[in-house]
């Protein structure tokens, strides 16, 4: 049985508050009960606000957000639509996938590994590409890469390209306002910065996205992921479409107004400074990070271990420390780990982690001497 009090530290799902798990643990409700409803109505606004977006439309379904980023493009797409699609890590190349299984043509635009995408090769591709759309990743989970979002936008909106941004790892954790970002699509699923359950997908979308949809030449090729369809259920939850995930919307809704307790510039604000800590601790023993220093993200961090020693180091961590980071993706499974520092994760967990990973990978080191404690408690107590 997994340790109730292990702290998750893997790049999502996360540790959720006894609020959350409290909320979850309700007698089972009707989906179309006065209670779930108004639960429901409240969450569309409390992810207006989670989004910042006013100037837009706001769904919340049920799914992961793999569900959101292919709602997104079967929405949007029709067949043969000229896609660019920009990678700095595996779920950069999701999209490509998916857009391609919907019959679009993909280019595809890799930033080097550990590295954002470069402005100018991004303009110099748009300008010549004839595209449709941009899909792009916020903050990519495998490589802890974040993406300068504001400029990639300002780049599409100028070349009059349709901007979509998976925001998995970045809402409630990464600054991003949708009405000053003029995107035309932001999606992001429930289980990483939201500090919810998995099993929920949020999404916001332009005005101009909408009459993009409501204007295809090809009817929308499937029943579940049609915004379309959605549309008068997010204005009326009474409608029935399909059974929504009651327990898990139950704490989405928990975890949504937790966030709006806390404040959403107060939370970028601290998830900025837990990340900052952790990557000085980290250097502080001599571990190489994956993502450049202009290319980190404050939700997640992948840094280098000794080749063949991160499945070694994630099992001490879980089993000696009760911690649970993350392994590399890919070819590199077993030379990186991966932490999610998002939602709940306080500066004491970060500490914790160091201490712990200090007294691994360091023999002969004392907990009470700990160098990367050391180093990262000037951050937080900033
Ligand atoms: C950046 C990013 N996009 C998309 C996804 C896919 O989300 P899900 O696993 O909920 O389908 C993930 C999952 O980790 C992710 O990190």
């Amino acid at each position: 049985m997994t340790n109730p009090d292990e702290i998750l530290m893997i790049p999502g799902p996360t540790t959720l508050s006894s609020r959350v798990r409290a909320a979850m643990a309700l007698p089972q409700q009707s989906h179309v009960s006065p209670e779930f409803y108004g639960a429901f109505k409240e969450s569309l606004e409390l992810s207006r606000y989670l989004f910042g977006n006013r100037s837009g439309l706001q769904f919340l379904l049920t799914g992961s957000g793999t569900i959101g980023m292919e709602t997104a493009v079967v929405s949007l797409f029709e067949p043969g639509d000229r896609i660019l699609a920009l990678e700095t890590g595996y779920f950069g190349h999701r999209f490509a996938a998916l857009a391609e299984i919907h019959t679009c043509t993909v280019k595809q635009l890799e930033a080097p590994l550990g590295k954002k995408i470069d402005l100018d090769t991004f303009e110099k591709e748009l300008k010549s590409g004839n595209y449709k759309a941009v899909v792009f990743t916020h903050v990519d989970t495998s490589t802890s890469v974040m993406n300068d979002i504001y400029a990639l936008v300002k780049l599409c909106q100028n070349n009059n390209v349709l901007s979509i941004c998976d925001s998995v790892c970045g809402i409630g954790g990464a600054k991003m306002v949708f009405d000053d970002l003029h995107a035309d699509l932001v999606l992001t699923a429930s289980q990483k910065a939201i500090a919810g359950p998995p099993g929920g997908t949020l999404l916001a979308v332009s005005e101009s996205a909408w009459s993009v949809m409501e204007k295809r030449k090809t009817p929308i090729q499937s029943y579940y992921m049609n915004l379309l369809r959605w549309k008068p259920i997010m204005d009326d939850p009474k409608i029935y479409l399909t059974t929504p995930a009651v327990q898990v919307m139950l704490g989405i809704h928990e975890a949504l107004l937790e966030i709006k307790e806390e404040g959403l510039e107060q939370r970028w604000e601290r998830h900025s400074k837990n990340a900052e800590a952790l990557v000085t601790g980290l250097q502080s023993l001599g571990l190489k990070l994956c993502a450049s220093p202009d290319s980190r993200a404050p939700t997640v961090t992948a840094f280098y271990v000794e080749d063949g020693k991160s499945a070694d180091i994630q099992e001490t961590l879980r089993e000696k420390y009760g911690i649970h980071v993350a392994r590399g993706f890919g070819e590199y499974k077993d030379s990186m780990i991966r932490v999610g520092h998002f939602g709940n994760i306080s500066e004491i967990d970060i500490i914790a982690l160091l201490g712990a990973l200090e007294l691994i990978i360091k023999p002969g080191s004392e907990l009470g001497k700990s160098k990367a404690v050391e180093s990262a408690m000037p951050l937080l107590r900033q």
